[in-house]
């Protein structure tokens, strides 16, 4: 039985891979994605998923277990495009329910976010269960999407897991097009030595985590025995949460010369809307999620990782 993963090259669909290789087989992972990175590699298929009839091709040909639908538009891109990130952000994943509801495959992992908290939500320790009112498409897509998949829990006994995602931080697969995105540019700048331009305000406080962390909570609650769970919309999920001030202090401890200047833009005000920290006990309690990386783990796991990697001419002593 294989292990399914739409978006497999996005930021959290490349080490989300790795990490299922690892723990199952080269084999038992299939990778899909819109875009081919590798021509050689005989374990991907190219695929647009908003294509339902291309979608059930695969699974027809392919007996799965896990499905993994990292595929989505994140939420400053979203806002250039609200229909087009609506329509795919949404059909993918009604195309997935439909299947699983079939019984192409056993269970689904879908991503939510902390963009479906909204203006109205209480900011600090934002609980599970909570005003929720989302005024970016993004947003709006995955609290719509949490409800669906907690509709098709309830009504097909589809088996359907979910997080909420804060920013992920990475340095293997740069993200794209989302708000929490700065605090991975920071990186990279701080390692050309370049002054970097902030586009959220210095002081704006966002729940983030360390990949490592996201990718050990996302197979911890596919691993979770069904009975434990009790929430099938989404779980609050944290690790860290900091400013850019913050961010780029802890940088500097590292790298003293960096240098951020602060030009906020239409991406301070989404991030004016959601959460500065997150509530996560019900996941702590269900199926004992922990996070590992706290900032000073994640700066230096980032600044190594981004050395060796990318600019092995810097020096840095940790
Ligand atoms: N990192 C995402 C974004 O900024 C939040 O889910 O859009």
């Amino acid at each position: 039985m294989k292990k399914v993963i739409i978006g497999a090259n996005g930021q959290i669909g490349t080490e989300l891979r790795q990490r299922l290789v690892q723990s199952y087989g080269h084999e038992a992972v299939l990778a899909a994605d819109i875009v081919r990175k590798d021509e050689a590699d005989k374990q991907f298929i190219l695929l647009d998923a908003t294509d339902a009839d291309a979608l059930r091709a695969l699974f027809a040909q392919t007996p799965v277990d896990d499905v993994y639908l990292m595929a989505a538009i994140l939420s400053a891109r979203a806002e250039q495009m609200p229909r087009k990130a609506w329509h795919i952000n949404m059909t993918i994943l009604h195309n997935l329910l439909e299947l699983g509801r079939e019984g192409f495959f056993q269970s689904l992992f879908w991503p939510s976010s902390i963009a479906v908290f909204g203006p109205h939500t209480p900011k600090e320790n934002t609980p599970q269960y909570t005003v929720m009112d989302p005024d970016t498409v993004y947003g709006i897509s995955k609290l719509a999407g949490e409800r669906w998949m907690e509709y098709y829990y309830e009504k097909y006994g589809l088996d359907v897991r979910s997080v909420r995602y804060p920013g992920i931080i990475s340095w293997k697969t740069r993200p794209g097009g989302g708000t929490t995105d700065y605090a991975v540019e920071m990186f990279h700048y701080a390692l050309r030595g370049e002054p970097y331009t902030c586009y959220i305000a210095p002081d704006e406080r966002l729940p983030m985590m360390y990949i490592d962390d996201a990718i050990d909570a996302t197979i911890r609650l596919m691993e979770a025995p069904a009975e434990r769970l009790s929430i099938r919309s989404s779980y609050n999920l944290a690790a860290v949460h900091f400013t850019p001030r913050e961010l780029e202090a802890a940088i500097r401890r590292y790298i003293p010369d960096f240098r951020v200047h602060y030009a906020p833009d239409f991406r301070e005000d989404i991030a004016r809307t959601w959460p500065d920290s997150i509530d996560d006990s019900t996941a702590r309690k269900d199926w004992q999620w922990h996070h590992r990386y706290d900032l000073d783990a994640m700066v230096r796991a980032m600044l190594a990782g981004l050395q060796k990697s990318r600019y092995p001419e810097v020096e840095l002593s940790f």
